[in-house]
């Protein structure tokens, strides 16, 4: 059962200067809600009991969106707002699951994943990026499915456009299981068009199996000066780790750009 999950937080957010020069993008609201509430909702509505935050000092500010019981309570004591209570009972609920560490430099997914080394205790877990909204459909439990189905380690994908792979991290397909989900023979991180093995991107869910931290350990720094999690992925499906792509069914929105942003309150809207 995968009951844990991880999501990097410790990004600067750069895409999306100048929203981000002084506020934690997953605190922008998207339709209202902040974005990192959405990426709760899906992880406890798969099943999820703990949740990892990796953070910085830099972006404590979203550590303090979960501990401002004073002001709910002050004001929750002053006038009985039911929208409030309500707010403030699901503040509380998120909280209770989410636990905090640090990565004070951001040196790439890969070495924010292996912060939370100590913290996992089961033998795969799950990690949401949250610049990818997945909504309509619950992306991390189709993921957690594939995985209790094959016993293997899971990512989320999608086709993109030939010309956007130097995006994404790319996938060599191997072979087609069923309808939407492919063993894959390799994945790289940001390939130019002429180098990419497919248009097949990894969107970002991964169900990742604990052993993953022996390749962390030693990565080296690659792509832009970052540790990546596609390269550690690599190393394990050269050691003949099963890794299966799974063609999710919601709709995606890329909030990390800002015309992604921008667009994804408006798709919301709409629902
Ligand atoms: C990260 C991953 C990349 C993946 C993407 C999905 O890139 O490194 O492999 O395709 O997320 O959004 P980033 O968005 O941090 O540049």
């Amino acid at each position: 059962m995968i009951k844990q999950a991880i999501i990097p937080l410790a990004g600067l957010g750069t895409r999306l200067l100048p929203l981000t020069s002084i506020f934690a993008k997953e605190l922008l609201p998207i339709n209202g809600k902040p974005g990192i509430e959405y990426i709760l909702d899906e992880c406890i509505n798969a099943g999820i009991k703990e949740i990892i935050f990796i953070i910085s000092t830099k972006k404590l500010m979203i550590k303090k969106y979960f501990y401002s019981d004073q002001l709910y309570r002050s004001i929750i004591k002053k006038n009985k707002d039911p929208r409030i209570i309500n707010e403030y009972k699901k503040i509380l609920k998120y909280k209770k699951k989410i636990k905090f560490v640090y990565q004070n430099i951001p040196k790439g997914t890969g070495d924010a994943v292996f912060k939370t080394k100590k913290y996992i205790t089961n033998k795969y877990f799950l990690m949401l990026l949250p610049d990818d909204l997945i909504i309509k459909k619950n992306c991390s439990k189709a993921l957690i499915k594939v995985h209790e189905k094959h016993k293997a380690s899971v990512m989320a994908s999608m086709k993109v456009k030939k010309r956007s792979v130097s995006r994404w991290g790319i996938y060599k397909l191997k072979k087609k299981i069923n309808k939407r989900d492919f063993v894959i023979d390799g994945v790289v991180e940001k390939p130019s068009i002429k180098n990419a093995p497919s248009n097949s991107a990894v969107i970002g869910r991964y169900i990742l199996p604990r052993k993953i931290f022996k390749k962390l350990k030693f990565l080296k720094p690659n792509k832009g000066n970052e540790i990546h999690i596609t390269d550690a992925i690599q190393l394990l499906i050269n050691d003949k780790e099963k890794f299966i792509a799974h063609n999710f069914e919601g709709k995606y929105l890329d909030c990390g750009t800002m015309n992604g942003y921008i667009n994804s309150s408006k798709v919301i809207e709409k629902l």
